[in-house]
């Protein structure tokens, strides 16, 4: 095997809007080498309430957009999206493309100990099953309890994270799982992290809290080091940034999510992208 030269092609990442940004965070810190862009589609997130049919066909907007950047991998970082659109994404396009729900569902059948599993995460997300069926791939005889989340988006959002309202919030949704006793609890959308103080707080320290960004970074490393498709081992990983609303709106909440300023996102027009369209990939 000779030594191979570096793929500088970016890495894609997609999300309904800002919360994706912790799990391109993530790949950044696990593959500090590799060049990203980022889109948050933020004209028309939440996707958390929509159908099934609106969220895929916007999941092919943005992964047309990306692949027209010239990626050569794409990450779908929200678990609605990937709950509802991973395989025809799969299906559409030429290069992988990795989802969150898979690695979440898999850490959380690594690490449950009574094999009471708990999920959150949006409507969508909860309603198609996704990870549900990946629990009973994963981990058979796991009991798996599953809750939608609705309000904690808009929470996450604002920035209101702690506090007497977050909390009522926290105990009313999170009742069945303390009741279900589960010992493991995937945050099963993008903007759970941040609330994982107080969901941890109402859950009591029985139940761990599984955020699947990391471990959807693992995957992504295998993947390009099964693809022999990494950067050069000297480049810098740097990360371009398009939203499809508002550039300011989007700064101003993504550094809540990150902790730091996301320098000069770009506001892009996708409505008329559409890969199955067009011949992309
Ligand atoms: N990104 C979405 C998810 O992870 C949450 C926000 C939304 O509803 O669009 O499910």
């Amino acid at each position: 095997v000779g030594v191979q030269r570096g793929d500088d092609r970016p890495i894609g990442v997609f999300d309904s809007g800002v919360g994706g940004l912790t799990v391109l965070r993530a790949v950044r810190e696990r593959l500090p080498h590799e060049h990203a862009v980022y889109l948050g589609d933020t004209a028309r997130v939440p996707y958390g309430s929509k159908s099934a049919e609106v969220v895929t066909r916007y999941s092919l907007r943005n992964a047309g957009f990306l692949l027209e950047q010239g990626i050569k991998l794409l990450v779908v970082a929200c678990n609605t999206a990937t709950a509802f659109a991973l395989p025809e994404l799969q299906h559409t396009l030429k290069i992988p493309v990795v989802g969150v729900v898979e690695p979440g569902a898999a850490a959380a059948a690594q690490r449950t100990q009574n094999g009471r599993v708990g999920v959150i995460g949006t409507a969508g997300t909860v309603s198609s099953g996704a990870y549900q069926r990946a629990l009973a791939r994963l981990a058979p005889q796991a009991q798996v309890t599953a809750q939608a989340c609705p309000l904690f988006v808009p929470l996450a959002e604002e920035g209101w994270l702690t506090g007497e309202v977050p909390r009522r919030v926290a105990e009313t949704y999170l009742a069945p799982l303390i009741q279900a006793r589960v010992d493991t609890l995937v945050l099963g959308c993008t903007h759970y992290p941040l609330l994982k103080e107080v969901i941890a707080d109402v859950m009591g320290p029985g139940a761990q809290l599984v955020d699947s960004a990391e471990a959807t970074a693992e995957v992504v490393a295998q993947r390009l080091a099964e693809l022999g498709a990494q950067g050069a081992p000297e480049s810098q990983g740097a990360a371009r940034y398009f939203v499809t609303d508002s550039a300011e709106r989007f700064a101003e909440v993504a550094s809540r999510f990150l902790g730091a300023p996301i320098p000069g996102a770009q506001h892009v027009d996708i409505s008329s992208l559409d890969p199955r369209e067009r011949s992309y990939g």
